[in-house]
């Protein structure tokens, strides 16, 4: 989604502009731009190109100590130069960068052409720049002034930054459900949309809420609101640079995957409890009386993290023995859902910035529901909104296709089910079996990563077939939707994933040697039933994957067995997915797909 940097300093700000822009590539965009003030002008570059295009036929004479940046991707008019951000008023006094769709960006096109304003591009940004140089109605107006004037005709969500050729020490910047964040640097200012931009320059950092603004000059910065100041806490980021290289990997997903024995390390740390065979969640911010008083639990997220959610449900469900399910936070914010007091919500999030996330958690908190979150982004939109929560330690996942923060996810629903089973009726002996299996994953997940060259020519298999099934039994199932969907994602191979004992009723129909099925298989108290559809299946010719655990018999000789090391059956879901992501990845590399990049896609959605 689309990328904004800001720079107010001592330095040429073009090229830690453009060395911003690069570190927000992979959130996906379509053409990118910067603009910078000089002596008595705004200079403005963009284009729809890359970033690295952008910079080497950025103008020789492209000097400015303040400047802003954007990386776009295209929702009002087609990806090109004059959509591309900034935009500028037509005076050229002003330039902006806008995140975010101005909902009355038509009403007001048509305003400004009616007074004789020359509309040079599609997009609704330009509105906005026109309006704040409009506003400057006298010589005293200031550009906060200027901003707010703007700010109250408008209907939609934003993050934007705002450069003014008449206030060369500054940027003016606002958030109403798009993510700003300022950067406090040594006698400079930094802002971007995303903490990725601004990690090179400095760890401390201030996000903005929704109806915020603030002015950044190299000294310093003021946030306020339109009725006063206000005051903000600095947050130290403990993401570093490093984290966001590719670290000699081909891509970032490799990476990501081979980093998860780690991350699922990061995540557990200090919070198993060996002593009562527990665990410690102090982000929740709720005791056990308080716990204990919920009778339901409802997740929220998208994409994958609804897919982990799903898989989180049926943990708790089985483990606390409360009533759980999962629900495309897309969909629920939509169906004016009833709030129950004795529901706990939980939202999980990678980014914490999906806006339908966090748009059904604002909803939730204006009806009055309990919800926390599972988030991996600190200080991420989603994570302040919520009333407490699970950080999920993955670290920056830069790949469009989730991996580790997945994988966190499953081991923060494990978490969480186990602390809730806990203070109801799990018993120690049921808590330690959990906890063993828990300290034992990260090394389980370096066995099957270590099984890579095998499942590389499996996946070169797989990416031959036009069309695949996934499908997965009850656990199974989740697993089953998060391989489809993987694979979809990145090697865009049409991939459907049903739960096994719904073949019979439908979809075996498809069943044939043209139709290979990868089928989840875990040696569980379902295993029979399971090995009844593998029969099914081979009866038709259909082609088959199966992921499964050592040592299982399964009667049929498919053209590829994945085994897994096994875990407790709650908890092999979280082992069964991780083959699937390298099946995905080799897929995407045999097809010759960008994998870290895929088509259509973005890193994370923070637009309607
Ligand atoms: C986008 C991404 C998905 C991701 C989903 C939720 O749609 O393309 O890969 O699963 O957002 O993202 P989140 O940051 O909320 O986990």
């Amino acid at each position: 989604m689309c990328g904004i940097v800001g720079y107010v300093g001592a330095k040429p700000a073009a090229p830690i502009l453009v060395d911003g822009l690069a570190r927000l590539e992979y959130r996906g965009y379509d053409s990118a731009g910067v603009a910078v003030l000089g002596p008595s002008e705004i200079r403005l570059h963009r284009d729809a190109v890359r970033v690295r295009e952008l910079e080497a036929s950025l103008p020789k004479r492209f000097a400015g100590k303040t400047g802003i940046g954007h990386t776009r991707w295209a929702t009002h008019g087609v990806p090109s130069q004059r959509n591309a951000h900034p935009q500028l008023s037509a005076d050229g006094r002003v330039a902006v960068v806008h995140n975010g769709i101005i909902d009355n960006a038509s009403q007001l096109r048509a305003e400004l052409a009616a007074d004789g304003v020359e509309l040079t591009s599609d997009t609704d940004t330009e509105v906005l720049a026109h309006l704040i140089a409009r506003a400057h109605t006298s010589d005293t107006t200031t550009l906060e002034q200027a901003v707010l004037a703007t700010l109250d005709r408008i209907e939609g969500t934003y993050g934007l930054a705002v450069l003014d050729r008449a206030h060369p020490d500054r940027i003016v910047v606002a958030r109403n459900g798009s993510p700003i964040i300022l950067g406090i640097g040594d006698r400079e200012m930094h802002v971007a949309s995303d903490t990725a931009a601004l990690v090179r320059y400095t760890k401390q950092v201030v996000h903005l809420d929704d109806g915020e603004l603030a002015t950044l000059k190299a000294d310093g910065y003021q946030t306020f609101t339109r009725d006063a100041r206000t005051t903000k806490t600095a947050v130290t980021v403990d993401w570093d640079t490093s984290d966001y290289g590719s670290d000699g990997h081909a891509h970032f997903m490799h990476k990501e995957i081979a980093e998860q024995p780690d991350s699922v390390r990061r995540v557990l740390k200090g919070r198993l409890d060996e002593r009562f065979h527990t665990v410690r969640l102090g982000g929740l911010e709720m005791d056990a009386r308080e716990l204990r008083e919920f009778r339901r639990v409802k997740i929220l997220g998208c994409g994958s993290a609804y897919y982990a959610g799903q898989a989180g449900a049926q943990f708790i469900e089985e483990v606390a023995r409360i009533p759980a399910d999962a629900e495309p936070a897309s969909e629920f914010r939509y169906r004016n859902p009833v709030i129950e007091k004795d529901t706990l919500y939980v939202a999980v999030s990678q980014s914490g910035e999906t806006y339908d996330t966090l748009v059904a958690v604002q909803e939730l908190k204006r009806k009055g529901g309990r919800v926390i979150g599972l988030v991996n982004a600190v200080g991420s939109s989603i994570a302040r909104e919520c009333d407490g929560g699970v950080y999920l330690h993955a670290g920056p996942e830069v790949a469009v296709a989730s991996t580790k923060a997945l994988t966190n996810m499953l081991v923060g629903f494990a978490l969480l089910g186990l602390h809730l089973g806990r203070i109801r009726d799990v018993s120690p002996a049921d808590g330690r079996r959990l906890i063993t299996a828990l300290q034992a994953l990260p090394e389980q997940i370096e066995r099957i990563l270590a099984d890579e060259d095998h499942l590389a020519a499996v996946a070169k298999d797989l990416a031959q077939a036009p069309s695949l099934f996934f499908v997965g039994r009850t656990r199974g199932f989740p697993v089953a939707r998060e391989g489809a969907q993987k694979l979809k994602e990145i090697s865009y191979r049409h991939a459907e994933a049903y739960q096994t004992s719904e073949l019979k009723h439908g979809p075996l129909a498809l069943v044939g040697p043209e139709l290979p099925t990868v089928a989840i298989v875990p040696d569980d108290e379902l295993l029979e039933r399971n090995l009844g559809a593998l029969q099914e299946i081979t009866a038709r010719s259909g082609p088959l994957v199966v992921v499964t655990h050592d040592g299982v018999d399964l009667g049929v000789v498919p053209a590829h067995v994945i085994a897994v090391p096994k875990s407790e059956p709650e908890l092999d879901p979280l082992l069964l997915t991780i083959p699937l992501q390298l099946l995905a990845y080799h897929a995407a590399l045999t097809l010759g797909h960008d994998v870290d990049k895929p088509r259509n896609l973005a890193k994370s959605v923070t637009v309607e």
